[in-house]
């Protein structure tokens, strides 16, 4: 049976954690608030749709989708202000002239992840770890906390998403195993109870055979408070926006290796390189180079050599993500123009990219398994003349006393 592992990150979010690997899917600081600082605020939207109006993003890793929700929620909010700013009501708009064209591509290997993306809660506002049947050091520190909430949430994305996934994914009903998920009680704390029960709506009265009058009755006459308001909102903001929003649930090499779009943004939140290499290699990141538009950004959270010389391999200028609001480096990114790339890689970076631990991954098909991807990697570091990283680490010091 499919299991799954949720807790309440320090936000009030869901995070998850594997215990194949022993790992968190979602830092504990809180999900929401890690998809907010390692992409939507470093990728500055603000600046990219004075120039734009039309928004081309690759979420890889969707896994419970908080990267592609954030930037829908950043989106929407600031759009709102926008419009406020202008002095005019939503109504007032001609919504044949939409504002702007949204298409988000979004992959993931695991359909369960998918599916359960936007029933997971988002905003706790007192949560207990102390139920949980798994143990992970950074997750017990967190056993009973009161949230430390940094970005509102609004709740009718996770409509929006719903709606999404049911139009892409029919069979969603008729799936015993993720329905079995959703009713676990096990897991009923990390749902979001309403959109729980507007999947339910669906599910008995038939999605394609339900009017939306049908269901907007439904939400006035039950949730009217809640949901319903949130929900209007979201549709008239949406209406000034071509939105598509397309799931596939697959191997990112194998979805964008099929895909011939080209994307303003690409997403790249995998496990990390010791754990699933193959969306590490230095082929794969040459195959993101093709679907990256000439303006556009590569951002993912790893600040390994060994990725940042793959990035460079494959023809990225590479750099590091400052984040403001933490005050450090958290990531990296990569682009097709020098001048997009705020913070340069540093003498150390450079040097370090030249070290053992600079050796890149390698899956010249894209088709290699993770652990043969691992073994023909060992390989190349067990052969290699290189300095080891920690020699390398020492010289430096030495040489910058
Ligand atoms: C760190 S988690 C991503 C978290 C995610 N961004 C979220 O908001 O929940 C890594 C994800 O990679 C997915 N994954 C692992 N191997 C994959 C592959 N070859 N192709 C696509 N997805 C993969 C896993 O299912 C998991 O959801």
């Amino acid at each position: 049976m499919y299991e799954f592992y949720p807790y309440f990150t320090n936000d009030g979010s869901v995070g998850l954690y594997s215990p194949a690997d022993d790992d968190i899917y979602h830092s504990t600081y809180g999900a929401l608030s890690e998809a907010y600082e390692k992409f939507v605020l470093p990728a500055n939207f603000d600046e990219y749709f004075k120039t734009h109006n039309e928004i081309k993003i690759l979420d890889i890793c969707y896994g419970i989708g908080y990267n592609s929700k954030s930037f829908l929620n950043y989106f929407l909010q600031n759009f709102e202000k926008k419009i406020k700013a202008l002095n005019i009501s939503i109504d007032e708009i001609d919504t044949d002239n939409k504002f702007s064209k949204i298409f988000i591509k979004a992959i993931d290997i695991d359909k369960n992840l998918i599916y359960l993306s936007p029933f997971i809660k988002m905003d706790k506002k007192i949560f207990f770890n102390n139920k949980i049947n798994f143990s992970h050091e950074k997750i017990s520190r967190l056993l009973k906390k009161d949230t430390k909430r940094k970005y509102k949430f609004e709740k009718y994305i996770n409509i929006i998403l719903l709606k999404k996934i049911i139009k892409s994914f029919p069979e969603i009903f008729d799936d015993i195993e993720f329905n079995n998920l959703l009713k676990s009680k096990k897991y009923k704390p990390y749902f979001d109870k309403n959109i729980c029960r507007i999947y339910e709506f669906y599910k008995n009265s038939g999605y394609y055979k339900t009017l939306k009058s049908r269901f907007r009755a439904y939400l006035h006459n039950i949730y009217y408070r809640y949901i319903s308001r949130s929900y209007k909102k979201a549709l008239k903001a949406l209406k000034l926006h071509d939105f598509n929003f397309e799931l596939e649930i697959n191997d990112a090499r194998k979805a964008i290796k099929e895909d011939y779009n080209t994307y303003n943004y690409i997403f790249l939140d995998a496990f990390t390189p010791a754990k699933c290499p193959c969306l590490w290699t230095v082929d794969f990141f040459k195959l993101l180079h093709k679907h990256l538009e000439e303006d556009g950004l590569l951002l993912t959270y790893s600040n390994s050599a060994s990725v940042r010389n793959a990035m460079i391999q494959a023809g990225f200028w590479t750099g590091k993500i400052y984040s403001k609001e933490l005050d450090k480096f958290i990531g990296t990114i990569g682009t097709k123009k020098l001048e997009l790339i705020k913070h340069g890689l540093s003498e150390y970076d450079l040097g370090l990219i030249n070290t053992k631990a600079g050796i890149v991954y390698r899956d010249k098909n894209l088709s290699l398994d993770n652990e043969s991807i691992i073994k023909v990697h060992e390989k190349e570091v067990s052969e290699s003349n290189l300095l080891s990283s920690s020699k390398f680490i020492k010289l430096f010091r030495k040489q910058t006393k």
